[in-house]
């Protein structure tokens, strides 16, 4: 069992409303998707439950999604089944990318969601950066999602609990992180993320995973990309604002 095996099966509930339906979550990224041409291929390589792999197949692009955790490839799979989208889902951490695919394959990369803080310190990070950038044909992009840990950081241990019940599928839950901050960037962080769903009886079920995680700087980052032939183009990083997007080309 992997980290997000047992996230997997409540994932719905740390979705926002906005990206739950496929077709909105590709909406997100039109200004990318505006420089893909007709037929491109994509590649989402941290799926999770594959609201944007669909979206993008529904687009009509053709795609494959990845992520290191099988339960998620499952649900990715099932997704596009339900809305009868071409999606093919491999499981497949970042380091193993290479091994699946051939390189300069992919006109756009995907890793969003706050997932690449999952790559375990600066050597894993450049590892999946570096399987990322060989998969993207010369002048394919990178788009990434990230935390701005800059303000996570700054706001160190603490317990985030929601403020509203979150409602999926007919079920009401809490949903709650518990964020380990430690003393130092490069030292291993960890975010436990509990989904406490209550029924109509007033019992609660409880399902929770503990994961690492190891932040970056922005500036961090972008020598990272730079190290693996990665050229930032344009970004919406802002020290106030929770995340940001970051486009890079290979060049
Ligand atoms: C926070 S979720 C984001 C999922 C999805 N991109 C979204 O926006 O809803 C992070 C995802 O990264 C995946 N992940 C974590 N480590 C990974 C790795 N080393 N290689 C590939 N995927 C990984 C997890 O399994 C999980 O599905």
């Amino acid at each position: 069992m992997t980290d997000y095996d047992v996230l997997a099966e409540v994932y719905e509930w740390l979705i926002s409303d906005a990206k739950l339906p496929p077709a909105d979550f590709a909406a997100s990224f039109d200004d990318v998707l505006s420089l893909l041409p007709p037929n491109a291929h994509v590649l989402d390589c941290s799926c999770g439950t594959g609201q944007l792999a669909v979206g993008l197949a529904g687009r009509g692009m053709q795609v494959v999604a990845t992520d290191a955790s099988e339960a998620m490839v499952r649900r990715t799979a099932e997704l596009s089944e339900e809305f009868g989208a071409s999606v093919r889902a491999v499981r497949a951490n970042w380091e193993e990318l290479p091994d699946h695919f051939v390189d300069d394959t992919f006109d756009m990369v995907f890793c969003v969601g706050n997932s690449l803080h999952h790559a375990a310190g600066t050597t894993g990070r450049s590892a999946a950066l570096e399987s990322m950038s060989r998969l993207l044909r010369p002048g394919g992009r990178l788009v990434l999602t990230s935390r701005t840990w800059e303000l996570v950081r700054s706001r160190g241990s603490r317990l985030d609990i929601s403020n509203q019940l979150v409602r999926r599928n007919g079920r009401d839950a809490v949903v709650i992180y518990r964020w380990d901050i430690a003393p130092h960037w490069e030292d291993e962080h960890h975010i436990e993320i509990a989904i406490a769903q209550v029924d109509a009886t007033g019992s609660v079920q409880v399902r929770s995973e503990l994961l690492s995680c190891w932040p970056y700087q922005y500036e961090q980052l972008n020598a990272d990309l730079h190290r693996v032939g990665l050229r930032t183009e344009a970004s919406t990083f802002n020290l106030e604002a929770e995340n940001y997007m970051l486009v890079a080309s290979k060049e």
